[in-house]
């Protein structure tokens, strides 16, 4: 059975695509970086299927002692510091994780093993102050972000290492995806989470910056399966993975707090704090290179993804509440 390498495994992404991996029986090798305390909660009800290594990538002699170790087959590099707020007061930081992190891998892969097949996790924020709507694998980039020009960096040095060196390197242009395993500081899930607790009476209020931003929003489990599909080509592409609509967050609020009955209006409150120095303002993706050759589409609608998502918030925060009253009883 082939194996794989995840970085980024406790995260959002990695969650879900080890899941798909583990069902199409593949070894899955995830690798974390040292914290102090265990950060698995998106991974403990498959931890026991994965084989956990220790590795980051700031470190590139740790990483090429787990290609050396574990000779996968399938690279998936999905660690990045992935939040665009912290990339404008971390700009180096970002640059080291998200940009120079992938040259990192790739020259990793170089040297143990140039047959490996890998998988970049590039970004429409690398479109930023878009050029054309929408936006397909032939638009120029555009960033507006630390995080978006680091991304962009490690789009390029994918595609360079694929001329360069023959490696079947492929990009996943990958616009917004979401879930209830979505970290919390993304404006999808603070807003659903929000949400939740004001149905259930834990707060009075929600703070949000730019109303105004349009995003197209897709579901992360789909996104995951397209990461896979594009790794069993014959030839290494990039792909744009999109749902081709977009709504803007007043639209996502409006459908989440509307779901619950609640008037969003009577609640947000919008706050200089969360504006960033630079917006992303319009992104939608055209998807129908993927449509075509790797047969990709997303399976949930705009309104299903707000729901699944309320519903997840409150059933997390009905039982938390259950289990504070059980303790206090
Ligand atoms: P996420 O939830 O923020 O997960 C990021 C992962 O990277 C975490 O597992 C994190 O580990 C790990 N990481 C960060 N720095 C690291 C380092 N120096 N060494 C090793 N691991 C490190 O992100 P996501 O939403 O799953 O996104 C996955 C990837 O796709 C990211 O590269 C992101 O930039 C990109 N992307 C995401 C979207 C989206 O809408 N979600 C869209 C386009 C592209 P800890 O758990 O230790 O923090
Ligand atoms: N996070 C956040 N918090 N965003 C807010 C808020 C808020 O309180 N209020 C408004 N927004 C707006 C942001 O200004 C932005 O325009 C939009 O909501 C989406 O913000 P995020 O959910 O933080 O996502 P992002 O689009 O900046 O970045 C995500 O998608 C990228 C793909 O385009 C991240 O997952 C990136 O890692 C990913 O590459």
């Amino acid at each position: 059975m082939p194996t794989a390498l995840i970085t980024g495994v406790t995260g959002q992404d990695g969650s879900y695509l080890a899941e798909l991996l583990l069902q199409q029986e593949y070894t899955v090798v995830g690798m974390v970086r040292r914290t102090s305390t265990i950060n698995f909660d998106r991974i403990k009800h498959i931890q026991s299927q994965i084989e956990i290594v220790q590795g980051d990538l700031l470190d590139q002699i740790s990483l090429i002692n787990i290609l050396q170790e574990y000779q996968p087959q399938e690279v998936y590099n999905l660690a990045a510091q992935s939040f665009v707020p912290t990339s404008f007061t971390q700009p180096v930081l970002t640059g080291e994780f998200t940009a120079l992190g992938v040259t990192r891998m790739l020259d990793a892969i170089r040297i143990v093993d140039p047959s490996i097949r890998f998988y970049q996790a590039s970004s429409s924020e690398m479109f930023g102050k878009v050029r054309e709507v929408p936006q397909t694998e032939r638009t120029p980039f555009y960033p507006r972000s630390p995080y978006g020009v680091a991304k962009v960096y490690g789009h390029w040095i994918t595609v360079n290492y694929r001329e360069s060196y023959g490696i079947f390197a492929c990009s996943g242009i990958l616009f917004n995806h979401e879930s209830p395993r979505r970290g919390l500081e993304f404006v999808t899930h603070k807003i659903t989470n929000g949400v939740a607790r004001i149905k259930l009476g834990l707060s009075q209020e929600l703070r949000l910056g730019n109303l105004d931003a349009r995003r197209d929003w897709g579901y992360a489990p789909d996104y995951a399966r397209a990461m896979w599909l594009m790794l069993q080509q014959d030839r290494p592409e990039d792909y744009v993975i999109a749902t081709g609509e977009t709504h803007n967050v007043r639209e996502f609020l409006e459908e989440a707090f509307s779901y619950v009955d609640l008037d969003w209006q009577e609640f947000v409150i919008q706050d200089d704090h969360f504006y960033r120095p630079a917006e992303v303002d319009l992104l939608i993706g055209d998807a129908s290179k993927a449509g075509q050759q790797l047969g990709w589409e997303p399976t949930i609608t705009f309104v299903e993804l707000v729901r699944l998502m309320v519903d997840a918030d409150i059933e997390y925060w009905e039982r938390r509440l259950k289990q504070a009253a059980a303790i206090s009883a």
